[in-house]
C-alpha cells in the first residue's frame, strides 16, 4: 500500500521505518562526532550495517529517490562523475549507466569498503575514501559531473551561509568546464529546522558566481538543484 504525492512519487507504510532508523543514526552521530570526531563517527555507523536504511531492501522510498536523482541528470553522456558523499554508493551506481567512469567519495573507509564489494560486478564505478573538505588537488577540473546527496549537512557545525559559499566554490571546482552539479537535500516544508539548513544550502550553490543553475525541483521529501559550471 502505498500513498502518492501527486504526481512525484511514492512512500509505503513500512517506509517510517526508514525513517526512523536515520533518527536514530543522527542521535549516534551527534554524540560520537564530539567524542571521536567526524571520520570515525562515520566509519563507525557504517561499521554496524546501513545507518540510513539506504540499501534495504524493505524501504521503497530510497530506491525510489536514487532513480529520480538519477532522472534529473540532464540526457547526455557524462565523461567522469563523481559522487560526493557516496555513502554505499546507491546513487554512484545508477550514474555508471550514464558516464564512462564513475568515483564515490565518502569519508567513511568502511563504508568505501563494503561499496566496493557491493558493486563489484559495475566496471566503470570505483571508491576512494576521502574528506570533502580536504580533497587532492588532482581532482580539479576533473569531472563532467558531480552529485551531492544529504551529505552537507553533516559536514562540522557551525554551518554558516559564507561557508557554504565558499563550499560551492570549491565544489565548483572540481567541475570541467560547462559539468553539471546535482544536489540533494532533505526537505519536508519550509519551516521546518532540516528544510531551513536545505535551503540555505541550495541558496548558497545557487548564488556562486561559478555556478549557474539550471533547474529546481520539490520531491516528497527533498530538494534538487540542478547547476551547470
Ligand atoms: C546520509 S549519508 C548519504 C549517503 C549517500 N549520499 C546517499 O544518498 O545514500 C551522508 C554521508 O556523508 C558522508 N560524509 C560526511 N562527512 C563527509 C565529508 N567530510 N566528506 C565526505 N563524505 C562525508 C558520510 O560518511 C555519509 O556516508
Amino acid at each position: 500500500m502505498f500513498q502518492q504525492f501527486g504526481k512525484w512519487g511514492f512512500i509505503a507504510p513500512r517506509d517510517i521505518g526508514l525513517f526512523l532508523r536515520s533518527a536514530r543514526t543522527d542521535t549516534t552521530l551527534a554524540d560520537l562526532r564530539t567524542t571521536v570526531g567526524q571520520q570515525a563517527a562515520f566509519d563507525t555507523v557504517y561499521a554496524s550495517g546501513d545507518p540510513w536504511a539506504s540499501s534495504d531492501p524493505r524501504y521503497f522510498y530510497q530506491r525510489r529517490k536514487y532513480e529520480v536523482l538519477a532522472g534529473l541528470v540532464p540526457d547526455r553522456r557524462f565523461s567522469r562523475a563523481l559522487d560526493l558523499g557516496c555513502g554505499h554508493g546507491n546513487l554512484a551506481r545508477k550514474l555508471a549507466a550514464k558516464a564512462d567512469s564513475v568515483l564515490g567519495v565518502d569519508i567513511a573507509g568502511v563504508a568505501m569498503e563494503q561499496a566496493a564489494i557491493t558493486h563489484a560486478d559495475v566496471p566503470n564505478l570505483r571508491f576512494e575514501q576521502g574528506d570533502a573538505l580536504d580533497l587532492p588537488a588532482r581532482y580539479d577540473g576533473q569531472f563532467d559531473l558531480i552529485t551531492i546527496a544529504d551529505m552537507i549537512y553533516y559536514l562540522p557545525p557551525p554551518i554558516e551561509d559564507a561557508w557554504l559559499k565558499d563550499l560551492a566554490t570549491s565544489v565548483a571546482r572540481l567541475l570541467s568546464p560547462g559539468g553539471i552539479l546535482l544536489l540533494a537535500n532533505h526537505y519536508v516544508y519550509a519551516r521546518d529546522k532540516d528544510s531551513r539548513m536545505s535551503r540555505r544550502i541550495h541558496d548558497a550553490f545557487s548564488w556562486s558566481p561559478s555556478l549557474r543553475v539550471v533547474s529546481q525541483h520539490r520531491r516528497p521529501f527533498y530538494l534538487v538543484s540542478v547547476l551547470a559550471g
